[in-house]
């Protein structure tokens, strides 16, 4: 056992590691620092918290260190690049489904004494997490399913859906009432279970009401709501790590959001409250036979266009992690460099399916860091640009976002690649990207397509060059 002193200085370091860890991923130069500041933290915690917090059952403790933390590992090993974002999102469930369980152990725990306000302060406490811990696994669980293609992607809206939620809300808080005041009569588990069932289906239809498009903000709220509901966890069992790591999550995440929304430049309201991506259905014609016809390249006469170009730009979307072509992008931007081509990448906040997907995979294949943009860096370049290659992207170079306001991704800012003098873009059939709408970049006179897996097309263009 160690003394409370050094438990207490060991969270303060861990704090301190978190807070360095949240820094350090927040560029990709410092970002294995900061995965190695985020892993110490956790270990100090960790070890601080088995040492010295618990002080009994320690074999069912570690049964479960070490049944979790190998379930832990086996999905680490497996889970492929493209299955990420899935992932978070099923992790975050879990985060969730902890805080009620928590919150409900901790209300049937008769050795937790209160009295007086102290009571309410702590009931209302246990009544919050589990209200934002069941929000949290309910829309966790939706979103995975979204994110790995088991649910539909397009938005399911109930008619009404805001009354719906509002009502929902008015429940929530009623309940919370009378939970203080059967609480206090030393009763309250049926309105906590009913408020559970209340937040359970609110996670639900708020996930589901989201468009396709707009899951990137869906997924950085669920990250934000399960450093809450471990906050609040951190309330109930009276632990000041929890309650400071979990707002760390809480805020980045809610920030993560603030910055998706600007992204996509839509209101943080409008997105919880669900519905956006229905759009009017104008643009949303699937094969885009009424569009004109699409004009093919291959590989050899793209490695031409790309050795004769004097300013490169790529763009890569969600198929490049399908393909894994990150590796192969980088051969050809180095042979292109070789030449004296200017090759620089252009990446959408949201492209791919998780936050920084594209910056991830582009610094795994060793892509320099310097020629790498963001969209707001390189937008206004497109004029100046000979090709832009894209590989595997496709709403976030869809250009009826800006005018069609129709579009289910109507004022989402997108890169402008078909105001360059070409744009090649590499997929392997007409399909529509994750919003589902079709797009009219192909059809453009400007446009070559580049058909076949993006890794075996990019193999062919390498060759080529
Ligand atoms: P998408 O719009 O999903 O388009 C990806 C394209 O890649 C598809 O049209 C697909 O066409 C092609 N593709 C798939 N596998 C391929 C392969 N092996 N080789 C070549 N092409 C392949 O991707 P995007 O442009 O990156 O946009 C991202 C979308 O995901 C946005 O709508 C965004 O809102 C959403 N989203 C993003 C996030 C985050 S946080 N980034 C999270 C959730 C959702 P084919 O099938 O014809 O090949």
């Amino acid at each position: 056992m160690i003394s409370p002193g050094i438990v207490t200085v060991s969270y303060i370091a861990a704090t301190i590691l978190f807070i360095l860890a949240l820094g350090g991923l927040s560029n990709q130069e410092t970002a294995r620092r900061g995965n190695w500041y985020g892993i110490s933290g956790m270990a100090i915690a960790l070890l601080a918290t088995v040492f010295g917090v618990v002080t009994q059952n320690y074999v069912e403790l570690m049964a479960a260190l070490v049944i979790g933390g190998s379930i832990g590992i086996l999905l680490a090993k497996r889970v492929q690049m493209t299955e990420m974002p899935e992932l978070v999102a099923i992790l975050h469930s879990l985060v969730g489904l902890a805080a009620v369980m928590v919150g409900y152990a901790n209300f049937m725990d008769s050795s937790v004494h209160f009295e007086g306000v102290e009571l309410t302060i702590h009931d209302v406490e246990t009544y919050l997490g589990i209200l934002i811990g069941a929000v949290t696994f309910s829309g966790s669980v939706i979103a995975f399913g979204k994110l790995s293609g088991k649910i539909g992607g397009k938005p399911m809206t109930l008619p009404g859906r805001h009354l719906f939620n509002l009502g929902l809300l008015i429940a929530a808080f009623w309940f919370c009432r009378e939970f203080v005041i059967q609480s206090a009569a030393g009763d309250g588990m049926t309105p906590l279970i009913i408020m559970t069932v209340i937040a359970l289906v609110f996670g639900i239809h708020m996930v589901m009401a989201i468009g396709g498009a707009d899951m990137p903000v869906v997924v950085s709220m669920l990250n934000s709501y399960s450093g809450w509901a471990a906050s609040a966890t951190g309330f109930m069992l009276n632990n000041d790590l929890l309650i400071v790591t979990g707002a760390l999550v809480g805020s980045s995440g809610a920030i993560l959001s603030y910055i998706m929304c600007r992204a996509m430049n839509r209101k943080f309201l409008s997105v919880i409250a669900g519905g956006f991506g229905t759009g009017g259905g104008t643009t949303a014609k699937v094969g885009g036979e009424d569009q004109g016809e699409v004009v093919p390249i291959d590989a050899e006469e793209t490695a031409a266009l790309l050795a004769n170009a004097k300013e490169v730009m790529i763009i890569p979307g969600y198929g490049m992690a399908v393909a894994q072509a990150q590796h192969i992008v980088y051969e050809i931007t180095s042979a292109l460099r070789k030449k004296g081509v200017n090759v620089r990448f252009g990446i959408h906040p949201v492209a791919g399916r998780m936050p920084g997907h594209m910056n991830v995979l582009l610094a795994e294949a060793k892509v320099p860091y310097d020629i790498v943009f963001e969209m707001d860096e390189i937008n206004e370049d497109f004029p100046d640009v000979d090709v832009s290659v894209v590989i595997g992207a496709n709403d976030i170079v869809n250009p009826s976002a800006l005018d069609e306001p129709d579009s289910p991704i109507a004022g989402m800012p997108v890169l402008e690649c078909w105001k360059g003098t070409t744009s090649i873009v590499l997929k392997r059939s007409m399909a529509t990207g994750y919003a589902g709408v079709q797009n009219p970049l192909f059809f453009k006179e400007n446009t070559r397509m580049l058909f076949g897996d993006a890794k075996d097309t990019l193999d062919a263009v390498f060759k080529a060059l």
